[in-house]
C-alpha cells in the first residue's frame, strides 16, 4: 500500500501519454503557434509500462490514461492491453476529446479499457468550433455513440463558460441523462495558457441554472473523487467539480505521470521528479524510490484560490491531462 506524507492512501495513477492535442480549446491551449516537446523526449509505452507495473505492485488499482489527446498516440490500444493483461481487475479509464474515437473504440474495449471520459462543452457545432478552434462536433458525437455501442461506460466533462455555453447547461444534462451517460461540470481553472478574459461559471451558478428546471439534492462526494454529486428526483446523478475549493484534497489518492516521465504529486504545484533515468535503465528499485520520495513530499492541499500566482503551478493542463 502507498501512503503519502500526510497519511493518505494513494491508489490512483493518471498517465499522460502525450501533451499534443488536435484541439486548441480556449481554456487550455495558447492561441499562438508554439512548439511541442520533441517526440524523442517521450517515454515509450514499454518505459511507461515499467513504471506502471511498479505502481501496481505497490498498490495502485486505478489508472487513467490522459493527454493532451491520448488517441494521438499510435497503438494506444496495445498500451491499454499491456496494462490490463498485467492486472485485469484494475479500474482502467481514458480521458479523450472524442475526435479520433470512433475507429478505435472497439479496439480499446477489447484491449481491456473499462470507462471513458469525453469532453463535451456544447451541443451546437458552431459553439464547439468556437471553443476548440476547429470543426469538431460531428466527429465527437460519432465517437460518443460508438463508445456506447461497444459497451464502454461514458461520462461527459463540461466546462461552463460565461457567454459561450452557459445557456446549454440544462441541454447537456438532458443529453447525458437521456443517453445513459454521467456528466460532470468542471469549473474553469484560470491558467496562463488560456484565452484572456475567459470567465467560468462557478459551482453555485451551475446549480442555480439547473434548479430553474429540476429539483435536486446534494449527495456528497464518492470517496477520493473531487466531484460533488447531486441527485435529481428520478435518481439521476450529476457532478460538479470545484477546484477552487480544496475539500477533496483531504482524501486525495492520486499522482500523475507525464509523457516525459515526470512524476507529479499535485496538479497545483510545480514540484515533480523524473522517473525517466530509472525506467530507461530498467531500474525497478530506482523507480520505486522516486515514487516513494514523491509521495513523501505530496502537498497537503491545493492553493488554487490563492492570490499569489507564484504559489500555483505554471504547468499547462495539456501536459498533465487536468
Ligand atoms: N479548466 C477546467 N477544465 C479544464 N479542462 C482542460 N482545461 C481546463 C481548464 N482550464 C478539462 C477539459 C477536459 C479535461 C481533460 O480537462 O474539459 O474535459
Ligand atoms: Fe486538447 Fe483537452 Fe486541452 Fe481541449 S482541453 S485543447 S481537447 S487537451
Amino acid at each position: 500500500m502507498l501512503i503519502d506524507g500526510h497519511g493518505r492512501k494513494v491508489s490512483y495513477l493518471r498517465v499522460s501519454v502525450t501533451e499534443r492535442c488536435n484541439f486548441r480549446c480556449q481554456y487550455c491551449m495558447p492561441e499562438k503557434p508554439f512548439s511541442w516537446v520533441p517526440k524523442e523526449n517521450l517515454l515509450s509505452f514499454e518505459e511507461l509500462f515499467l513504471f506502471i507495473k511498479v505502481g501496481i505492485d505497490e498498490g495502485i488499482n486505478k489508472i487513467r490514461i490522459t493527454g493532451g489527446e491520448p488517441l494521438l498516440r499510435a497503438d494506444l490500444d496495445k498500451f491499454i492491453k499491456m496494462i490490463s493483461d498485467y492486472r485485469d481487475d484494475l479500474d482502467l479509464a481514458l480521458t479523450t476529446n472524442g475526435y479520433l474515437l470512433k475507429p478505435i473504440a472497439k479496439k480499446l474495449k477489447d484491449a481491456g479499457l473499462k470507462r471513458l471520459n469525453i469532453s463535451l462543452d456544447t451541443l451546437r457545432p458552431e459553439v464547439a468550433q468556437k471553443i476548440s478552434q476547429k470543426d469538431v462536433f460531428s466527429k465527437v458525437m460519432e465517437g460518443i455513440k460508438e463508445a456506447q455501442k461497444v459497451g464502454l461506460g461514458v461520462k461527459l466533462n463540461s466546462v461552463p463558460l460565461k457567454g459561450i455555453n452557459d445557456d446549454e447547461i440544462i441541454d447537456l444534462l438532458e443529453f447525458a441523462k437521456s443517453n445513459g451517460m454521467g456528466i460532470r461540470y468542471i469549473e474553469y481553472m484560470e491558467n496562463k495558457f488560456a484565452k484572456d478574459k475567459l470567465q467560468g461559471l462557478n459551482a453555485q451558478e451551475v446549480q442555480d441554472i439547473i434548479s430553474t428546471k429540476y429539483s435536486f439534492k446534494p449527495v456528497g462526494r464518492v470517496e477520493s473523487s473531487p466531484a460533488h454529486l447531486f441527485e435529481l428526483e428520478d435518481g439521476y446523478r450529476f457532478g460538479i467539480i470545484d477546484p477552487h475549493k480544496h475539500d477533496f484534497c483531504e482524501d486525495c489518492n492520486r499522482i500523475r505521470l507525464t509523457a516525459e516521465g515526470m512524476l507529479i504529486p499535485c496538479l497545483y504545484f510545480d514540484e515533480a521528479m523524473s522517473i525517466k533515468d530509472s525506467v530507461q535503465k530498467g531500474d525497478i528499485k530506482g523507480a520505486t524510490e522516486v515514487l516513494k520520495e514523491v509521495l513523501r513530499n505530496k502537498p497537503e492541499k491545493n492553493k488554487w484560490s490563492s492570490d499569489d500566482e507564484n504559489e500555483t503551478s505554471q504547468r499547462a493542463f495539456y501536459e498533465t491531462g487536468g
